[in-house]
């Protein structure tokens, strides 16, 4: 069947709809000094519109599942759940799969080997504590570091925590659009063709990796029934670390929010 686009500024274009992908929020955007906001500053504002969008799923598709993109992400997830209570497996956020295609990116650019020969996952909140997983990083199923020493892999890590914000300062009117679309692409359809797929996702967990009722970034079954399953990983002592300060930082955003939710 041929797709039908439609463009509206009313709710009601997603009457019936299965799946529903938010990217409602204002972007980061370069001040004129050169500086630019970190996510967690756009929350005020898009809070309300989260909350309009909360609205309007209620109102005309309260089944459909839901990929969210918008800023702070693990913030704005954790928003949606709030307000429309879904079960876990039908709210996601895309950054993992964003984060590890910039990861695999710049590992290939320092090996000089094929993008399509680096598997890599960026884990924890989509801020800037973000987690790119070294041991679960392998160029055709070798481990990294048989190509790339240390010093290197760090200065990688640190560039793909800061990438975001890399292209917000080269774009210098909004962020980055193109990747986030092909990253939650690739989401949708994992989840249109019930294939199964892993990916990294912001997912609710219900004790997995030690939280309870927090959306953070970890690997993920994609199927037909949306988010199905959470892969617990076995992470290094260091792994673990900068997991629970990412997720920290997380904690800090959703509290928060907890407090504007009250006034909005
Ligand atoms: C990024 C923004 C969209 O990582 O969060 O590019």
């Amino acid at each position: 069947k041929d797709i039908r686009c439609v463009g509206s500024k009313d709710y009601s274009a997603i009457e019936g709809a299965d799946l529903v992908i938010n990217t409602a929020g204002v972007p980061r955007k370069a001040r004129p000094d050169g500086t630019f906001p970190s996510r967690e500053e756009l929350l005020t504002i898009n809070l309300k519109a989260t909350n309009e969008v909360a609205a309007g799923i209620t109102k005309y598709c309260p089944d459909a599942t839901i990929i969210s993109i918008a800023n702070p992400l693990d913030a704005i997830v954790y928003t949606l759940d709030k307000r429309l209570n879904p079960p876990k497996n039908k709210l996601i956020g895309m950054a993992g799969q964003l984060d590890s295609g910039r990861y695999c990116s710049f590992v290939a650019e320092a090996a000089n080997v094929s993008m399509e020969n680096v598997s890599a996952l960026v884990l924890g909140g989509h801020g800037d504590t973000m987690v790119p997983v070294r041991s679960s990083c392998l160029i055709a199923g070798i481990p990294v570091s048989k190509f790339i020493d240390d010093a290197t892999l760090e200065a990688i890590e640190t560039r793909t925590r800061k990438a975001g914000g890399e292209v917000v300062g080269l774009l210098g009117f909004g962020s980055a659009y193109v990747s986030p679309a092909w990253a939650a692409l690739e989401m949708a359809e994992a989840i249109i063709y019930d294939k199964r797929k892993i990916l990294p996702v912001c997912a609710k967990l219900e004790g997995e990796y030690g939280l309870k009722g927090m959306f953070v970034g970890v690997p993920a079954i994609l199927g037909k029934n949306g988010m199905e399953q959470v892969i617990e990983l076995d992470l290094t002592d260091a792994e673990k670390e900068a997991f629970k300060k990412s997720s920290g930082a997380v904690r800090k955003t959703c509290d928060e929010v907890d407090e504007m939710l009250k006034n909005l």
